[in-house]
């Protein structure tokens, strides 16, 4: 959705005419957002590789908690969480084939959002064959009422061979933007990384969170030797992460690095990593979209406290 020649004007304009509508959202929310980040209102960005393109940090995953129909009443919470993102500068959003509806309920909230959201969209390919592959990215391109992916992605690998080269046309067709690969498990990283030697790459989406580092070993190195930019998804683990550090008090360094909430202090230990261009936890929650924000702002961790971190999850 961004102009590759136009980005930065555009998506200014369409950030500061989005305000209002996310400060009406906000409102709605008052007395359950967290404080606000002093200085800065915009998250912090990092380059994609490939481009030098400016991505904001942190953005949104859609499984789970967009994968839910209008009747639902979850689905109300929705536009807020959009808003949230949009309000602190985010703009990436990541969805799927694989998550039922998310695509679709996605496509329905950024149609009325006024005027034309920001939002970085990513989803995937998760299917086999090329026809397939093909009939099924059409079909992402309806449901997320758009034309133009600015990410696609070969979701856990699944065909890749054969979905790698439509990808690559439609990217000379300016259809995708980017070209990326995802998975979610470390049984994957030998072909993870097989294919990283193998292709030129915009991006790789990757399991890592505070108590899931295996990626540190060879993965994210050789991205950053290959010029490929980082999403890390499952940042807490699916949320097991969260429940293992709830009731525990917050290091006393927390204020220091602009932190007040576990979620934050473990976006920020992958953020403080040099390969990981954005963090994409999953949220249908206003209140905890707004939480994970906050980790785009404010300095970022100390290798000392890092290691204060891991020694902490074990
Ligand atoms: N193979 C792949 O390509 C692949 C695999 C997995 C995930 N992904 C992508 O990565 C995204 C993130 O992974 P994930 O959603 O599986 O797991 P996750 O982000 O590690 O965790 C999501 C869980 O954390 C909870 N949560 C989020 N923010 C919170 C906060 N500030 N405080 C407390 N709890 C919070 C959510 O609760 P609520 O649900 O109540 O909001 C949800 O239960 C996915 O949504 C998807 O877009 C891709």
């Amino acid at each position: 959705m961004n102009d590759p020649d136009g980005f930065s004007r555009r998506q200014l304009l369409t950030l500061a005419a989005g305000m209002s509508a996310v400060f009406t959202f906000d409102s709605v929310l008052a007395g359950n957002t967290p404080p606000p980040v002093t200085g800065a209102t915009h998250m912090q960005t990092r380059p994609i590789p490939s481009s030098a393109e400016p991505l904001p940090m942190v953005g949104l995953g859609t499984y789970r908690g967009f994968d839910v129909a209008p009747a639902d009443p979850a689905y109300k919470l929705l536009p807020a969480v959009l808003s949230g993102l949009f309000a602190k500068g985010g703009t990436v959003i990541d969805s799927s084939p694989m998550y039922g509806r998310a695509e679709q309920t996605t496509g329905e909230l950024l149609s009325i959002h006024e005027p034309r959201s920001p939002a970085f969209l990513a989803t995937k390919v998760w299917t086999r064959g090329r026809e397939e592959g093909i009939a099924q990215m059409e079909q992402s391109f309806k449901l997320l009422q758009t034309d133009r992916i600015d990410l696609m992605q070969i979701h856990n690998l699944l065909d890749w061979k054969t979905h790698l080269p439509t990808l690559r046309e439609w990217k000379a067709q300016g259809r995708i933007r980017y070209i990326g690969i995802t998975h979610y498990t470390a049984s994957a990283y030998d072909e993870v990384e097989a294919v990283l030697k193998a292709e030129p790459l915009d991006f790789l989406q990757i399991n890592y969170a505070l108590d899931d580092r295996g990626v540190e070993k060879r993965i994210l190195p050789l991205c950053r030797e290959r010029g490929v930019a980082v999403l890390c998804n499952r940042p807490f683990g699916g949320g097991g992460l969260l429940g293992r550090l709830q009731g525990k008090p917050l290091p006393g360094w927390a204020a220091q690095v602009q932190v007040n909430s576990w979620a934050q202090l473990a976006l920020k230990f992958l953020l403080a990593h040099p390969a990981v261009t954005c963090v994409i936890p999953g949220t249908g929650n206003p209140k905890y979209m707004l939480d994970n924000a906050g980790a785009g702002f404010g300095p970022m961790l100390t290798d000392a406290q890092r290691q204060q971190l891991i020694a902490l999850v074990g």
